[in-house]
């Protein structure tokens, strides 16, 4: 537990140091849990939302993209359950005066069961070697059991007090299983309470003249209200989906973990509008794809898993979590959600207005079902940057500080480096350069010696060093160095576009 905390300390040092990511009006002391994107943050950042949108949009011909605006109808809201059921259930610890979600306090006790049930594992796994069975063993083992059972008995608690809106039994779970505060490390809880999510502000500049409006939420709605418009613009035929990119608020009662939850964070949704009776088959469907897109990063497969929620959104008939191994533990990093008609069918209550589709084949109208995928662009950029970040002791004894980051997502694709400042090879270098920019972000560096330089570029993930010599002056050569395998290979400038365009090109996530 605590190498992952300070694997989260070093990730958050790394991200500063290197223009990634900053504490927010931090020359003013900050603002809690806000945080922004540097530099190469946003590179990075501008990446992920390339990978997104073009797996999603450009290349499912029946999906398409809109940018709606963030403040929207109040009504919108009232409609959509928000302003209602857009709850927390929050505690108070009297001792360290510190807050908590309470189902994230009893959620953080599962995982400390879950996390005895794997050490079990590791166990046996040391003790039978190669003639370990592991499904056999989580299967039989006395332990392992006991420990799933009591999982099983905390779940089903937490399923009837969170989905019967339940507060007094959800605080008299978190007394019978003997939680402790973290940080004081006492039990003396306040009674849980609900609180709303939504950050309010008032629209218009005359006194009195003002309504109360809402930041949005989540962006889903701003693509349901935009439903008919789109399909109708678009002549979209069902099953389709519209995907959008954007801002959303929530005034979470804990924000904490470094990007992984703040108030103002990007959310990249999708809503796919399907016959009512097939959201299933689609639902299961848009799982696979998303955890694939997820693992094609090369991160490691084991790092995903999935989780079925306990407790679900008051719109959804089935929802399921993508989880990441952070390193906080895994966690949430996109949700995927049956949202039935619920949606639009309250915007068409709410609004008097038809949201139907005609489906010709059918001959019929009806209000199509939805299936969301909706992940969070600043917890997906947390775990790349996570995942990718190595600190090496090299074969010499020194050191190295590398993001191994995957090719097509590195701010820098390129750094062009002449071997030094004179001979023309500045010239040679910008001419390299011109080569490669129009179709990658390219740096070039002169300054230092090239070890330092091959040191920079680790840190922040470049791919590929490619070094102008006095050789190149003679027969259009450079040195070309890779940057997880350190090896260098002497290769024809009029080769270069091509090996590099072979590793970094985003198509390398696509296919396959
Ligand atoms: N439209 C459905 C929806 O908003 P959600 O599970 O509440 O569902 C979707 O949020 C995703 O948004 C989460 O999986 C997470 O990646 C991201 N997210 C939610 N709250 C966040 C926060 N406070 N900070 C950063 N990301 C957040």
């Amino acid at each position: 537990m605590e190498i992952k905390e300070d694997k989260l300390k070093e990730v958050i040092s790394h991200a500063k140091e290197y223009g990634f990511v900053f504490p927010s009006s931090e020359i003013y002391d900050g603002l809690a849990a806000t945080y922004d994107y540097g530099q190469l943050g946003s590179e990075l950042k501008n990446n992920i939302k390339a990978y997104w949108w073009k797996s999603m949009v450009q290349m499912n011909d029946n999906i398409v993209g809109i940018d709606s605006a963030i403040f929207m109808h109040p009504t919108i809201w009232k409609a959509s359950g928000h302003v209602d059921a857009f709850n927390d259930p929050l505690i108070d610890n009297k001792d360290s005066k510190k807050r908590y979600r309470a189902d994230v306090l009893l959620e953080d006790h599962i995982e400390k069961i879950r996390q005895k049930i794997d050490k079990e594992v590791e166990k046996g796994l040391k003790r039978f070697g190669d003639d370990f069975n592991e499904t056999e063993f989580r299967s039989t083992n006395p332990n392992v059991l006991r420990n799933k059972e009591k999982i099983n008995e905390i779940e089903d608690r937490m399923r009837d007090t969170l989905g019967n809106n339940d507060l007094e039994g959800l605080y008299n779970l978190i007394v019978d299983l003997e939680i402790v505060c973290p940080v004081s490390g006492s039990r003396n809880w306040t009674e849980v309470r609900q609180f709303n999510l939504m950050f309010s502000t008032e629209l218009g500049s005359v006194a009195g003249d003002a309504s109360t409006i809402y930041l949005r939420p989540e962006t889903a709605q701003g693509i349901f209200v935009n439903f008919l418009n789109v399909q109708k613009s678009g002549r979209m035929k069902i099953p389709f989906g519209i995907a959008q990119i954007g801002k959303a608020f929530r005034n979470e009662i804990v924000a904490r973990q470094f990007i992984f939850r703040m108030r103002e964070f990007e959310q990249m949704e999708m809503q796919f509008f399907v016959r009512p009776g097939e959201e299933m088959k689609w639902y299961e469907y848009w799982k696979e794809a998303r955890i694939k897109w997820h693992k094609a990063l090369g991160l490691g497969d084991t790092n995903y898993r999935f989780h079925d929620h306990i407790k679900l959104a008051h719109y959804a008939n089935a929802a399921a979590d993508i989880e990441f191994n952070f390193p906080m533990g895994f966690k949430e990093l996109e949700g995927i959600h049956s949202r039935t008609d619920f949606d639009l069918k309250q915007h068409e209550q709410f609004s008097g207005k038809k949201l139907q589709y005609f489906d010709p084949e059918l001959n019929q109208n009806y209000v199509p079902y939805v299936v969301e995928t909706s992940v969070g662009l600043d917890r997906m950029f947390l775990s790349i940057l996570s995942a990718s970040h190595k600190n090496e002791t090299l074969e010499d004894g020194s050191e190295r500080s590398v993001l191994s980051l995957p090719p097509a997502l590195a701010p820098y694709k390129v750094a062009v480096m002449p071997l030094t400042k004179k001979d023309g090879l500045p010239e040679k270098a910008e001419e390299v350069l011109n080569l490669l920019k129009f179709d990658y972000n390219c740096q070039y560096d002169e300054k230092d010696s090239p070890g330092k330089r091959y040191r920079r570029q680790d840190a922040i993930g470049t791919p590929y060093c490619v070094m102008i010599d006095h050789q190149t002056m003679e027969d259009n050569t450079v040195t070309i160095r890779d940057r997880d395998t350190m090896l260098q290979d002497r290769v024809a400038i009029s080769d270069l576009y091509r090996i590099i365009d072979e590793k970094v090109n985003m198509r390398t996530l696509l296919v396959g």
